[in-house]
């Protein structure tokens, strides 16, 4: 049994596991491994999301596991339940682990220790503006079967850095697998201390792009943005810092344009950009499952007998 809240949860040897794992899976991703038969894993969003949640619902169903969801609306958290009570009900029912989402910074942390005394694993599925560990694991791995390898590649973030949980786990574990993190933002989204997580920061983007193999752009939170705006208009943004068909046409052909989705079109990507062969955004959702099988595996410590295709 193994939490994973954030990216410094992981060893070295434990990430290159998750990820060999997940490369074998996208290769035969219908196939069905019942190694979780018998275990119910709870699904607890108090966020919206699509690719998470349905990815590790699929995750689980093909590793024999059953779901259960439970969603922030219509749970009794509604009637000032808390969240640790709400974790420790579901305990209470036998659920074999947790896949946790939260607008709270650190709340998945918290629920690690709640249930650590009965042994059950939790996955934090995005915590606040702290970190969302399987996005950055599902992100590198897409990295790395396009281009082979993470080592001494030039991976620029762009965006909305001050809201971005993504942003964080990936410089976490970019920066680690020895990729050079290059970030992007206007100076009202750019966190002061962001360079002692283990990139480099600019403010201006054609500046950042020079040399870039991967681009990885953020969605502008605006709902965070509508309760404190940080920026004087969408227009300038886009303009400044949206990739578009005049920013892509100067890099290489082989340059990768990632997403973790959902995306703004119009606002950090031009439509066309977002739909431009370069684009994997696609990509990294198919390779999402997979990642979300071999994340699952990990925390239960069991594995899957899938050879390389
Ligand atoms: N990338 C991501 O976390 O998307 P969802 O919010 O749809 O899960």
């Amino acid at each position: 049994m193994r939490h994973l809240t954030a990216i410094a949860d992981l060893r070295d040897e434990d990430i290159g596991a998750i990820l060999d794992l997940a490369d074998r899976l996208y290769t035969q991703p219908e196939r069905r491994y019942p190694v979780l038969t018998g275990r119910t894993i709870a699904n607890v969003f108090f966020e919206p999301s699509t690719r998470t949640r349905v990815s590790f619902e699929l995750a689980a169903r093909r590793l024999g596991a059953d779901n259960v969801a439970v969603a922030g609306a219509t749970s009794s958290t509604v009637k000032g339940e808390t969240l640790l009570d709400t974790v420790k009900n579901l305990a209470a029912m036998k659920v074999a682990g947790f896949v946790v989402r939260t607008s709270t910074s650190g709340a998945a942390a918290q629920v690690a220790r709640a249930v650590d005394a009965v042994g059950l694993p939790v996955i934090n599925a995005g915590d606040g503006l702290h970190e969302h560990p399987t996005q950055a694991l599902l992100d590198a791995g897409t990295i790395r079967r396009h281009k082979r390898r993470i080592a001494g590649l030039t991976v620029v973030i762009v965006g909305d850095l001050t809201h971005s949980r993504v942003a964080r786990s990936n410089i976490a574990l970019l920066s680690r697998l020895g990729a050079k993190v290059r970030v992007v933002a206007p100076r009202t989204l750019m966190p002061v201390d962001i360079e002692a997580l283990g990139c480099d920061a600019y403010t201006d983007l054609d500046r950042a792009l020079e040399g870039a193999e991967v681009i990885m752009m953020l969605r502008l939170q605006q709902e965070r943005l509508e309760k404190q705006p940080l920026l004087p208009s969408l227009r300038e943004f886009s303009q400044r810092y949206g990739l578009d068909d005049r920013r892509l046409a100067r890099l290489p052909a082989d340059v990768l344009v990632m997403h973790p989705g959902p995306i703004n079109r119009g606002v950090e990507l031009r439509s066309s950009v977002a739909d431009d062969k370069r684009a994997v955004i696609l990509d990294q959702v198919t390779y999402g499952v997979a990642c979300r099988m071999a994340v699952l595996c990990h925390a239960f410590g069991t594995t899957v007998p899938v050879a390389s295709a």
